[in-house]
């Protein structure tokens, strides 16, 4: 059964993926497409309505990104938003001009609650603005309903034909009702049945996943992070032990944390290959201390130790990628694809014979990867695991690696996690940990002097881990933690707390 569908059109708005997801949350599968999309392909994927994102141009830029005025002869219902309106208004003969006064920011904005778009809402609320256009004439057939103090068409309306623009953005928590204004557009105005759910979705994409692999051998690398772990139990739904996966343990994941990702398949009809490979991943490391190359050692070691287990099973016909939909989208402007600034260790192996790549979550926002292994039943330790890099510890531990930095930085992580936990602070800080830097300070213990490790904790708040906020953690949990560490971590005599934002610093230590 295929979803009814809602496809954004991107006009290059900085919102565009949280419009989706936005639209997702109501209940109604989404898909964020380029503007550039011609009107032939939007028939063929046969959406129930289009919204348009705003986008950072003024409809009379000479390189502003413009519309066929046929979308909206199609008879599809239409949602513009900010730029999107915008357009709307220029394409349909109204007007667009400078504004007097532009608005950015919260916004008391006045709504006709008669209009299906803001039915049952305030008549009087908080919007988030950021224009410096506005329409200063409607187009033919339109209506004004909403407005400011500065701003007449606040959004706008032509019920005949079901085109609706907002100034606005409904898709910001700083609107208040925004997501009830696009579950009114989506459910009041298009008519859509709500047919996007978390378990539909897990049925059906085992179903497929059974098609598609039929007797083949399916081949996983596991990190333990929350993509492979949540493809590996779709995986293993689906197609049961015709999957392998492979996990190699580097030697440095957190305190006891390979055994969690074991334990945590213990159960699961697949074959789990753990690979102990930190010997050889600690050999390599000798001496090593820029941490760019350590990244490449781990990231060359990691693919030949996969490879050499791969070997092992033989030609395999389906290699699964953890691949999730913010990696797939590009900007609507079509010139700058999302960039990551990283890759995850593993990459893609060179000499891993198969037959074709399976991305089962290529669909799936992060979050949504989250319900789906709810719904898989996969355990929570792996679900709600935060972010944690590729090369793991080794980037937490500034300058060289020894086995007794790794032991040292291991327990004093884990009481710091365990002390957000136990605070109940872990899932408002998006990542935490510690970092042992590789600064020694004088210290008194006892009657006697010290000389030992600064360790210094970090964490964060982010919504894309491309800007981020320090954690304003209660001093009394810091407090905890930093006299839990000195008392239990061997070569630890002073802790510190990192109070820098992302840019200027990075949210890793190295
Ligand atoms: P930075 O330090 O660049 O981190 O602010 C942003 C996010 O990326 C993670 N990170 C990595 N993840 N391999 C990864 O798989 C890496 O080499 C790597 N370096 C940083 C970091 O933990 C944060 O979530």
């Amino acid at each position: 059964m295929k979803n009814e569908l809602c496809i954004v059109l991107d006009f290059g708005g900085q919102y565009n993926q949280l419009i989706a997801r936005r639209v997702r949350e109501c209940g109604v599968y989404c898909e964020v497409h380029s503007y550039k999309t011609p009107i032939e392909k939007i028939k063929d994927m046969n959406p129930k309505a289009l919204i348009f994102t705003g986008g950072p141009n003024s409809v009379y830029d000479e390189n502003s990104p413009h519309i066929t005025k046929e979308i909206f002869e199609l008879g599809l219902p239409i949602l513009g938003i900010c730029y999107g309106c915008q357009l709307m208004a220029y394409t349909l003969g109204g007007e667009v001009s400078s504004a007097p006064v532009s608005e950015y920011g919260k916004t008391n904005t006045f709504y006709d609650i008669n209009s299906l778009l803001f039915k049952g809402l305030s008549t009087e609320n908080t919007s988030w603005m950021s224009h410096t256009d506005y329409i200063s004439k409607l187009p033919k057939g339109f209506e004004s309903i909403a407005h400011t103090d500065n701003c007449p068409v606040g959004a706008m309306q032509n019920i005949n034909k079901k085109l609706y623009g907002i100034q606005f953005h409904p898709e910001v928590n700083h609107t208040v009702d925004g997501s009830k204004m696009l579950h009114n557009f989506l459910y009041n105005v298009c008519g859509f049945k709500g047919d996007w759910t978390m378990s539909d979705y897990a049925k059906t994409a085992i179903q497929q996943i059974r098609d598609k692999v039929g007797n083949g051998k399916v081949l996983l690398g596991l990190s333990g992070g929350v993509d492979s772990s949540v493809a590996a139990a779709l995986l293993s739904k689906a197609v049961g032990n015709q999957l392998t996966c492979i996990f190699v343990d580097h030697g440095f994941m957190r305190k006891n944390e390979g055994d969690e990702v074991e334990q945590a398949f213990a159960n699961w009809n697949i074959n789990f290959v753990r690979v102990d490979a930190k010997p050889q991943f600690m050999a390599k490391m000798n001496g090593v201390s820029d941490p760019e190359t350590k990244r490449k050692i781990i990231g060359e070691e990691f693919i030949r130790v996969f490879e050499q287990e791969a070997k092992k099973i033989g030609t395999v016909d389906f290699l699964v990628q953890g691949t999730i939909y913010p990696d797939v989208i590009e900007s609507g402007l079509g010139d700058s694809a999302v960039i990551k600034s990283h890759h995850n260790v593993g990459g893609l192996p060179d000499y891993v014979d198969f037959k074709e790549i399976i991305e089962p979550l290529r669909m799936l926002f992060k979050d949504e990867v989250r319900q789906l292994g709810i719904e898989l039943g996969l355990s929570s330790v792996l679900v709600w695991r935060q972010p944690f890099p590729g090369p793991g510890l080794a980037i937490r531990i500034i300058g060289e690696i020894t086995d007794e930095k790794l032991e040292t930085l291991q327990d004093a992580d884990y009481i710091f996690r365990e002390e957000i936990a136990k605070a109940g602070l872990d899932k408002d800080i998006n990542q935490y940990f510690a970092v042992l830097t590789n600064m020694r300070s004088v210290g008194v213990m006892g009657d006697g002097r010290t000389y030992d490790y600064t360790l210094a904790l970090r964490g964060v708040t982010t919504t894309d881990f491309m800007t981020a906020d320090f954690a304003k953690i209660p001093y009394e949990v810091l407090e905890k933690v930093s006299a839990r560490i000195i008392n239990e971590v061997k070569n630890v005599n002073r802790v510190v707390y990192d109070v820098t934002t992302k840019p200027p610093a990075t949210i890793e230590w190295e």
